[in-house]
């Protein structure tokens, strides 16, 4: 008995990295996975359907399931293929884990345009393409079913250089803290739905992280000891979220490295400025700036959004 039998699973750039962990962690939970990669090199070039193919012959040969799509997830035809993938194949789709992006770091000045539209393109564009074409299909089914809930879900991939920003990210901050409004979107729009959707921002070593200044000294394996850093590490969390554990957990964000799991909350009110409902100016605001940024009182009360 796994966490998520009978479940049908898809996980974008599930070739190598994260992503391959958690195509390998659902279906030995249960899942029929679709392993989709388009194979591309670190930057987005290329394409290769070794990947792919490599992570579902590994799954087979466990005795899972899973079929490849190498579809690229950031064009509304290559998303809308890879659900249909999964519908046709195995006649349903209960889980879609979007994963896939690129890495092309430039400071704001040195930017190109294809730097940034690249990676917009792939990761918020890749998130949404996908999402819109899951959540199309279990809307679809609700309503087959009398508007009843379908338990579907989604964990989209978020990082916290997204979260808090990061110099020599723009594109990737952007579209990172893009994908982590998304998650809020949908999760407020598929509630009716019985579809959770909930992002992880995941730290781990992988072609992703070499070469990041830093990264290369401190993400390494210590032969013996547990390796902290193993992308394999990220998977229990978006298992977690796919099952039927989580069905009440929806727009949440999670840091996820090693063996922790941190609950993540967004913008919140430190303090106010209130003119008092008259005609205000400039000099109001100079003159009530020290309260307006006055150290954050303890406990303060944070107006708090209900789905
Ligand atoms: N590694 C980290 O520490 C870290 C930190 C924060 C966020 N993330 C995020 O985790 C996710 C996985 O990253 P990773 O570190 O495993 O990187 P990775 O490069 O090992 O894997 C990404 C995979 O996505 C595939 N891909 C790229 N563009 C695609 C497209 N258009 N369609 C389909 N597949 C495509 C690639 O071929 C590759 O196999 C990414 O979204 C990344 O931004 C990683």
């Amino acid at each position: 008995m796994g966490w998520l039998d009978g479940k049908v699973a898809i996980v974008t750039g599930a070739g190598r990295g994260i992503g391959r962990g958690e195509a390998i962690l659902l279906a030995a939970e249960g899942a029929r996975v679709v392993v989709n990669d388009l194979g591309t090199a670190r930057e987005g070039d290329g394409t290769d359907r070794s990947p792919a193919q490599s992570v579902v012959d590994e799954i087979t040969a466990a005795g899972g399931e899973a079929v490849a799509t190498y579809d690229d997830v950031s064009t509304w035809k290559g998303a809308e293929a890879t659900v249909a993938r999964a519908v046709e194949t195995y006649g349903r789709l209960d889980v879609l884990v979007n994963n896939a992006g690129i890495l092309r770091d430039a400071m704001s000045f040195s930017m190109t345009e294809e730097q940034w539209d690249d990676v917009i393109r792939v990761h918020l564009k890749g998130h949404f393409a996908t999402s819109h074409f899951a959540c199309r299909y279990w809307r679809g089914q609700s309503k087959v079913a009398g508007d009843a809930p379908v338990g579907g879900r989604i964990v989209n991939t978020a990082s916290e250089s997204g979260l808090f920003g990061m110099a020599g990210q723009a594109n990737y901050s952007a579209a990172k803290a893009g994908i982590a409004s998304l998650t809020i979107v949908l999760a407020r729009e598929m509630r009716k739905y019985g579809v959770t959707v909930n992002a992880i921002a995941p730290r781990a070593r992988t072609r992703m992280t070499s070469g990041v200044p830093g990264a290369d000294e401190f993400m390494i394996a210590k032969p013996g000891e547990y390796d902290e850093w193993s992308p394999d590490n990220v998977a229990p969390v978006v298992g977690f979220l796919a099952s039927e554990a989580a069905a009440d957990v929806s727009g949440q964000i999670f840091v996820v490295w090693g063996s922790h799991v941190y609950l993540m909350r967004g913008w919140s009110l430190v303090h106010d400025f209130d003119a008092g409902a008259r005609r205000w100016a400039i000099g109001d605001l100079v003159a009530g700036k020290a309260d307006l940024f006055a150290p954050a009182p303890r406990g303060s009360k944070i107006p708090v959004m209900g789905f």
